[in-house]
């Protein structure tokens, strides 16, 4: 069995934002917003595969979606070995499923299957005797809903009345199927808004982690690896196809095991780490 091992709740304010496009140059892609450089095919001028908006005042990146009421996405950190960011997901208690789906899917990015969502409001699609898709000690739970602050009509804010959706992680993250969360099981819920999210991360030790208040969302660029679509991979790097959440297939390029770096001809390539 799989302990659980850290529990933590990233507790993130929202903020002004200030969206500043990078001056674009050509077609070349700028991938540093402040302080901060994010690795291809990540960046923040028109020549980048997959555009990010910056906040310059925190050198912060975040998702290219403003909300309803100007709620921002931010990403928290990148992992080119496993083609993955995670971003902070703040509870709330308004922000709907169809809203959340939107601002957490992109051209070249969507929520991954390490990622349980947790739902509230009505769900009257749950299915009892079938329990939850996961569960949640009870007092991190009312926390986060005391976090979230739910109120008004329909607050009911007992853990009981909170869904939670998960998706069976892939076997291993070079798998070309089931890399994305499924919104259709999401949907079947018919609950009225996504609370947070939690991200399940599988230690070298084989313990499990849960780290709440983050969504883990898979980027992958267009095209497959065969037939010469899409962008190149470096030297050292190794290209995977992967299914879509549209289902059509894209493409990640990865650095070999012991290398670093984003894997891509046009970014940083491939390099020995200093060690
Ligand atoms: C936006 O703000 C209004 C008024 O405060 C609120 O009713 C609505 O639910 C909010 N929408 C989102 C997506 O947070
Ligand atoms: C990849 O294709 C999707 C539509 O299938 C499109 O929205 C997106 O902009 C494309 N991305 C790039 C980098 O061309
Ligand atoms: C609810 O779950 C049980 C057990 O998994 C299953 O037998 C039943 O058909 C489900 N009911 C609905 C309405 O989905
Ligand atoms: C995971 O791999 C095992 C054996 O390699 C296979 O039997 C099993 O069906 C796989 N599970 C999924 C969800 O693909
Ligand atoms: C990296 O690529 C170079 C040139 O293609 C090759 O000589 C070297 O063996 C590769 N290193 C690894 C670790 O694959
Ligand atoms: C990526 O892999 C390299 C070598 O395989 C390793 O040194 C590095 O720590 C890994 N990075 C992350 C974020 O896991």
């Amino acid at each position: 069995m799989r302990r659980l091992v850290v529990l933590l709740l990233a507790v993130l304010l929202p903020h002004e934002t200030s969206c500043s496009a990078a001056a674009a140059s050509g077609d070349r892609c700028s991938r540093r917003c402040g302080s901060t450089t994010v690795p291809y095919p990540f960046g923040f001028s028109l020549g980048c595969p997959i555009p990010l908006f910056c906040d310059a005042s925190i050198s912060t990146p975040i998702l290219p979606y403003i909300g309803e009421n100007g709620t921002t996405y931010r990403v928290i950190a990148f992992n080119s070995n496993t083609s993955t960011v995670v971003v902070g997901l703040p509870p709330s208690c308004s922000r709907s499923v169809p809203e959340a789906k939107r601002e957490l899917s992109g051209g070249n990015y969507g929520v991954s299957s390490r990622t349980g969502l947790f739902l509230r409001g009505g769900c009257s699609g749950i299915n009892a005797s079938a329990g939850g898709g996961c569960s949640v000690p009870v007092d991190v739970m009312s926390r986060l809903l005391r976090t979230a602050q739910c109120t008004g009509l329909g607050s009911d804010t007992s853990p009981a009345a909170v869904a939670c959706v998960a998706s069976a992680p892939p076997n291993s993250t070079a798998a070309v199927h089931g890399q994305f969360l499924r919104w259709e099981k999401v949907e079947k819920q018919k609950c009225d808004d996504v609370l947070t999210s939690t991200v399940f991360v599988l230690t070298a030790e084989g313990t499990a982690t849960l780290e709440f208040g983050v969504a883990e969302l898979g980027w992958w660029l267009n095209g497959t690896c065969g037939a010469g679509g899409g962008e190149r991979c470096a030297a050292n790097a190794s290209c995977t196809d992967v299914k879509t959440p549209s289902g059509e297939l894209g493409h990640r390029c990865g650095c070999v095991a012991g290398m670093e770096g984003d894997g891509f001809l046009a970014g940083d390539g491939c390099y020995l780490g200093e060690s």
